[in-house]
């Protein structure tokens, strides 16, 4: 691969579609180049951000390093289109914490940090070990074969963030859909048919018709403690959210609650059937979960990167970022970087330390990482405990997304615990 190539290809969404070469691309970029400005054709150039140890170093100075205006790289089609619905709309479209920085992120996030901390998240241990339980039975019910990432994987973790937001189960197929569109509008399958860069746009506004009309009903009864109503009665110094606020904190816990988990536990459950051996270790010793859990996040690493640009220059790995300029924070890379993790391909369940970046790092970590451990531990221990044995039925497919995805297919056999006795 040439240069040029390389940085197509490092610009592109179909990188992410074929495990093997993403993994070959970025082993040779961090090896010769690990911090490489990349020029591609019809694209805004960027620096990509391979090395673990940088996407730490430019999470430790958010100042320097900020998320407006652009949180995912865009081309130069999709940033003339952003440009335009940012026009029509007075403003943009969507404003979540993602988007903020400084004092307006800290207030924003504060808002409901303390819901998504362990001691909350413990509180709704027994919510979650039902949902688990309820996708293990579906699963078993369905004659030993089914595709785990759509007939599963999806659903487990969207019912449990829309359980906390009081979503009506009937909605919950809709907002799925709604969400697979946004976060690969470039994929064949899942994106919004017409014109691919406007398809973003006008998703963004049905989420918005839709938690617009769910702020409006919160608002008019008495507030609970529950994390709609918080959210709907919300107040920041002194004033209750702007709509547009409001409307895109139920967004960006309705999009960044689901699909992320849904595509670790389907690279998961990948990675435990490619390794047999492991699947057998697991299951006989379900005290390996948390660690075993740790290690699906790396290998899944869902988001697979995030854009920051630069406030001002700085000097990183001996080369001047300038002021302005865009870096790709490329979470994926960083998970397999050599210099931190031994044999990184290798499959480990108990890896030890394990300094896994998939929920990012500094100010923008994760707000719900300690939901997704919950989620994955208490579904990964119920599928193990009730099935004898699980396997590969057919090669999965990728999702050819640089934005946040994973498995697309997940065909799978498996014995129920019970059958097999
Ligand atoms: C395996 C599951 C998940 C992964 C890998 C993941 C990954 C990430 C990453 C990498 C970021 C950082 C974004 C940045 O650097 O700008 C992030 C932020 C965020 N995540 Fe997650 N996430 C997961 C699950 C969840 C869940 C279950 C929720 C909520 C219920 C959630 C809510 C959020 C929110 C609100 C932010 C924004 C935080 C901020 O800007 O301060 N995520 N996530």
């Amino acid at each position: 691969m040439n240069i040029a190539e390389l940085d197509q290809a490092l610009a592109s969404h179909e990188l992410f579609s074929n495990i093997e070469n993403m993994h070959a691309t970025f082993q040779w970029v961090r090896r010769n180049d690990p911090l490489h400005w990349t020029d591609a054709p019809d694209h805004p150039p960027f620096w990509a951000v391979t090395k673990h140890a940088d996407v730490i170093e430019v999470g430790k100075h958010p100042d320097v390093f900020v998320a407006e205006p652009k949180t995912f790289l865009l081309n130069d089609e999709e940033s003339r289109i952003r440009a335009e619905e940012t026009a029509a709309t007075g403003g943009k479209m969507v404003r979540t914490m993602i988007h903020m920085d400084g004092t307006d992120h800290r207030k924003y996030r504060g808002l409901t940090q303390a819901w998504f901390m362990p001691a909350s998240i413990k509180r709704l241990d027994a919510v979650i070990r039902e949902r688990a339980s309820d996708l293990v039975t579906q699963m078993l019910e369905r004659d030993g074969r089914c595709d785990f990432y759509n007939d599963i994987a999806v659903w487990y973790p969207l019912r449990i963030i829309m359980g906390l937001l009081n979503v009506p189960e009937s909605d919950h197929a809709y907002l799925l859909h709604l969400t697979q569109q946004f976060l690969a509008p470039k994929d064949e399958t899942l994106r919004r048919e017409g014109s691919e860069g406007q398809g973003k746009g006008a998703v963004a506004k049905e989420y918005f018709a839709y938690f617009g009309k769910l702020l409006a009903d919160r608002r008019s009864r008495p507030q609970t403690e529950d994390l709609d109503s918080s959210i709907a009665h919300a107040q920041v110094d002194g004033q209750p959210l702007g709509l547009m606020e409001a409307v895109s904190y139920y967004v960006i816990l309705a999009t960044a609650g689901h699909d992320t988990t849904s595509s670790s536990m389907g690279s998961g459950l990948y990675y435990l059937l490619r390794n047999p051996a492991e699947q057998e270790r697991l299951r006989a010793g379900p005290e390996l979960m948390p660690t075993a859990v740790e290690e699906m996040f790396r290998f899944a690493s869902p988001v697979k990167h995030f854009v920051r640009t630069a406030t001002q220059d700085f000097e990183l790995r001996g080369k001047t970022i300038r002021a302005g300029q865009e870096l790709a924070l490329m979470y994926h890379s960083a998970n397999f970087d050599e210099e931190v993790f031994e044999d990184p391909l290798r499959f480990k369940l108990d890896r030890s330390p394990n300094r896994q970046i998939a929920f990012g790092y500094g100010v923008h970590a994760c707000l719900g990482q300690n939901l997704a451990r919950a989620s994955m531990r208490a579904f990964f221990s119920e599928l193990l405990a009730r099935t004898e044995w699980l396997e590969l039925d057919g090669e999965p497919n990728f999702i050819s997304t640089n934005q946040v995805g994973g498995l697309k297919t997940l065909p799978v056999r498996y014995a129920s615990a019970r059958m097999a006795a």
